[in-house]
């Protein structure tokens, strides 16, 4: 019974010290917060899950700002799950990260927790080139049937637009990440209307962020 009880205390402990910290996300997390306060609605009893947590510092700087909302941050990669679950630790608002693999179906995660047509968000950053183009497949799929109608898909990254990558940036980060592995790179909105449309959701909005980004909003359609 000792050994347990310090295997426990000695996993909270060092969980306490495995944040991890991506530059990146430290510079884009209050730009992206800014588009999250325009369409975040009031009310109570929200849902948001975060596809692709990465290393948690997202989640847990949104996660205040919405006190109404309760957020499943997630991720693939096991290993990351520790400083998400760190990120996590202390908000009331935040849930234990779940494993997903956008993937699969939606069924298989977490034992079922979520239902068709529950969520008002779903929200991924960075995701989409830097995974092959079945995990953008299966970020829609699984998003056309968990968002409730009208329920929001917010996306965010640098993407291509009818066949064209500006500026010369990042057509050399796309082609960086082609040269790391073939099937990543920088997604086309064009083809990700179609596929938007194949799952009920329609592009709303598209915002203008720092460094060649941008914030997408997708929109579940009303009649689903
Ligand atoms: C560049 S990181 C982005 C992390 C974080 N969202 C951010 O913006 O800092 C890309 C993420 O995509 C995740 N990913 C790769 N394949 C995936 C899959 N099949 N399902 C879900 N996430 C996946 C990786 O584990 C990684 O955390």
């Amino acid at each position: 019974m000792n050994i347990i009880h310090y295997a426990v205390n000695h996993r909270s402990h060092t969980m306490a010290a495995k944040k991890l910290v991506y530059p990146a996300a430290d510079r884009n997390k209050d730009p992206i917060l800014s588009v999250l306060k325009r369409y975040i609605q009031r009310g109570t009893n929200q849902t948001f899950l975060e596809i692709s947590s990465g290393s948690g510092q997202h989640m847990a700087h949104f996660a205040p700002h919405f006190p109404h909302v309760t957020f499943y941050p997630s991720e693939y990669e096991p290993r990351l799950l520790s400083s998400i679950a760190a990120y996590a630790n202390g908000y009331s608002n935040i849930k234990n990260p779940l494993r997903i693999d956008i993937t699969t179906d939606f069924r298989m995660w977490g034992d079922g927790i979520f239902k068709p047509n529950s969520l008002e968000y779903i929200y991924n950053a960075n995701m989409m080139h830097i995974s092959p183009y079945q995990c953008t497949i299966g970020l829609f799929i699984n998003a056309g049937q968990l968002l409730k109608p009208n329920g929001l898909l917010i996306t965010y990254g640098p993407y291509a637009f009818d066949g064209q990558i500006t500026p010369q940036s990042n057509v050399n980060f796309n082609e960086s990440l082609k040269s790391q592995d073939p099937s990543w790179g920088l997604r086309d909105v064009t083809d990700l209307k179609k596929l938007a449309e194949e799952n009920d959701i329609k592009l709303i909005e598209i915002v203008d962020m720092p460094a060649n980004n941008k914030t997408i909003i997708w929109k579940k359609y009303m009649h689903s």
